[in-house]
């Protein structure tokens, strides 16, 4: 079964950019390995994270090992669904994590894509990423 999950979190005050771009580059390389794809994106002390994949390692990863850790705080679910397909297999390596200005331009259009799908919780999640990387 297909499990998706989309949070938005505070980064720890202590977080410095070489801390965050090693935390992306581990995110990328780690949920490759495990076949689940999404985008992490942090703007202005916020992350916003949609992943999905297998149920039992989309849960696992958020309960046991993403919400315990002290990088970031304030955890807000946003949706927590099964899903039929996956939505962001086709983009890039599977999954993307945005720091840089000139990485927005490319999820940008990517994202628009995702509004013709047929899904309520697809739609919103690409109009609050787009208002998350618009806000920069
Ligand atoms: C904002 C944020 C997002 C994260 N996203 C992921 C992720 O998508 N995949 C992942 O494996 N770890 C992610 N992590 C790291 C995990 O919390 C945890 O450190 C890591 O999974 C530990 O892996 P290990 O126990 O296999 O060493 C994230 C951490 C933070 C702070």
């Amino acid at each position: 079964m297909l499990y998706s999950i989309c949070y938005v979190s505070t980064s720890s005050q202590d977080l410095n950019s070489s801390e965050l771009k090693q935390l992306f580059e581990f995110c990328a390389i780690k949920n490759i390995t495990k076949n689940i794809s999404g985008i992490l994106l942090h703007n202005s002390g916020n992350f916003l994270q949609y992943f999905e994949g297998d149920e039992v390692k989309i849960k696992e990863l958020y309960y046991s090992k993403i919400k315990k850790d002290n990088r970031h705080k304030n955890i807000i679910t946003v949706f927590e669904k099964k899903i039929d397909n996956l939505y962001f297999t086709g983009y890039k390596a599977g999954f993307t994590s945005v720091i840089e200005e000139n990485q927005t331009a490319s999820l940008r259009s990517y994202l628009n894509l995702l509004n013709y799908l047929d899904s309520t919780e697809m739609e919103a999640l690409s109009k609050t990423v787009n208002s998350f990387i618009s806000a920069r």
